[in-house]
C-alpha cells in the first residue's frame, strides 16, 4: 500500500498499562482521572487503511472484512467526524481495518485500532499531525490509543484538571518514557477471548459513580506512577511488577466494590494468579497485570519468558498463551512515507 493524501494505511499495536487508566473525568474529550503508564507489544497489530470517496454519501466500515455496524459503527464515524472537523474536508471515507487480536477481550484491541485509525484517517484527510497530535486524536477514539502511538514504554498524561475543555484537550496526550536496560517481556495467557459483558466504558463510569474505593485507588495510583517511573529508569524489573501488579489489583477492587459489582476475573484469572505466585517461591520475576477482561499478563525477564510461559500453559489448559516485548510505535506503510 501507498500512503498519502485520499488513500493511507497505517499499523498500530496494542499496549498493556503496568499503572492503569480507569475513570474519566470528560466522556466527550476522553480526558482521565488519572495518568497512566503502558508498554506497546510486538504483537496482535491492526492494519487499518483509510481511502476518501468523494462520492460516498456515508461511510463504509469494515472490521476484518465484515461491514460494521452499531456501536462499532458510530465510534468510528464520530471519529472520522472529528478528523473532518479539523482538516475541513467533508467528504466520507472507506475504512478498511484488521485486528489480529481478539476484539472487546480485555486485549486492548481499542487501542491499536484507534491509533492505526488516528494515523490513517489524519494523513488520507491531509492533516500533518507530530506524534504528539497523533496521541491526543487517537485518546478521542479510545483513551488507551493515545497510548499506542509510542513503542517502548509511553506515559499518558491526565491533563490540568481545571482547564478549558480547549487547554484540556492540549493536555491530555502520551509521551515516550525511557527504559534503557530492561528487557522484558509481558506473557499472556488468553483465558477467554470471547467478548466482554461491561464495555470499560460503561464499568469506568459506574466505578466512578459509585465504588467508594475509587478516589483512594485514584490516590495511590500517583504514588504507583512516581515509583513506576524511578523503577523503569533503573531498570528495576522486580520493583515495575510489584508496581504494576498492586495498581492492577486495585484497579479491579474498585469495580469490585461497584454497585453493582463490575467483575471481569474470573475462576482461571485466579488459577493464573497462584502459578505467578508460585513462580515467584520458585524465585522467577513475574508479576501480573490484568484489564478489563479475564485474561492474565506476566511482566517477567525475556530470559524466563519460555519458562514463564510453560507454567501459565499448565495453569490455564486450552487457552492460548503468547510472549510479547515491547513494540513499535503507530506507523504508515510503507515506512518510508
Ligand atoms: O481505552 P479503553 O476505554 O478501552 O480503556 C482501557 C482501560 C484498561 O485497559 C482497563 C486500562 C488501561 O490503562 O489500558
Amino acid at each position: 500500500p501507498q500512503s498519502g493524501p485520499g488513500d493511507a494505511t497505517a499499523v498500530a499495536h496494542p499496549n498493556i498499562a503496568l499503572v492503569k487508566y480507569w475513570g474519566k473525568r470528560d466522556e466527550q474529550l476522553v480526558l482521565p482521572r488519572v495518568d497512566s503508564l503502558s508498554m506497546t507489544l510486538d504483537i496482535y497489530p491492526t492494519t487499518t487503511r483509510v481511502r476518501l470517496a468523494p462520492d460516498a454519501d456515508h461511510d463504509h466500515v469494515t472490521l476484518g472484512g465484515v461491514p460494521a455496524e452499531g456501536e462499532a459503527l458510530r465510534r468510528v464515524v464520530s471519529f472520522l467526524d472529528l478528523v473532518r472537523a479539523r482538516a475541513g474536508r467533508p467528504l466520507r471515507a472507506v475504512v478498511d481495518s484488521h485486528n489480529t487480536v481478539p476484539t472487546g477481550a480485555g486485549l486492548a484491541s481499542s487501542a491499536s485500532g484507534f491509533a492505526a485509525l488516528a494515523v490513517a484517517a489524519a494523513a488520507a484527510y491531509g492533516l500533518d499531525l507530530d506524534a504528539t497530535a497523533h496521541s491526543r486524536l487517537a485518546r478521542r477514539g479510545s483513551g488507551s490509543a493515545s497510548r499506542s502511538i509510542f513503542a517502548g514504554f509511553a506515559l499518558w498524561h491526565a491533563g490540568p484538571p481545571t482547564a478549558t475543555p480547549a487547554q484540556a484537550d492540549l493536555g491530555s496526550y502520551a509521551e515516550p518514557v525511557p527504559a534503557p536496560g530492561l528487557d522484558p517481556a509481558l506473557v499472556i495467557a488468553v483465558v477467554n477471548a470471547g467478548p466482554k459483558a461491561v464495555s470499560s466504558r460503561e464499568a469506568m463510569r459506574r466505578t466512578v459513580d459509585t465504588s467508594p474505593l475509587y478516589e483512594p485507588w485514584a490516590l495511590s495510583s500517583r504514588d504507583d506512577l512516581s515509583e513506576m517511573r524511578a523503577a523503569l529508569a533503573r531498570a528495576d524489573l522486580d520493583a515495575v511488577g510489584e508496581i504494576a501488579e498492586r495498581n492492577a489489583l486495585g484497579m479491579h477492587a474498585t469495580m469490585l466494590a461497584a454497585r453493582p459489582a463490575v467483575r471481569y476475573l474470573a475462576p482461571a484469572t485466579l488459577t493464573v494468579l497462584d502459578s505467578v505466585l508460585q513462580l515467584r517461591r520458585d524465585g522467577v520475576s513475574a508479576y501480573a497485570t490484568m484489564d478489563a477482561g479475564p485474561n492474565v499478563k506476566v511482566l517477567c525477564h525475556r530470559a524466563d519468558a519460555d519458562r514463564v510461559a510453560h507454567t501459565l500453559r499448565g495453569a490455564a489448559p486450552g487457552g492460548p498463551v503468547l510472549v510479547a516485548g515491547p513494540g513499535r510505535g503507530a506507523r504508515l506503510l510503507p515506512e518510508d512515507t
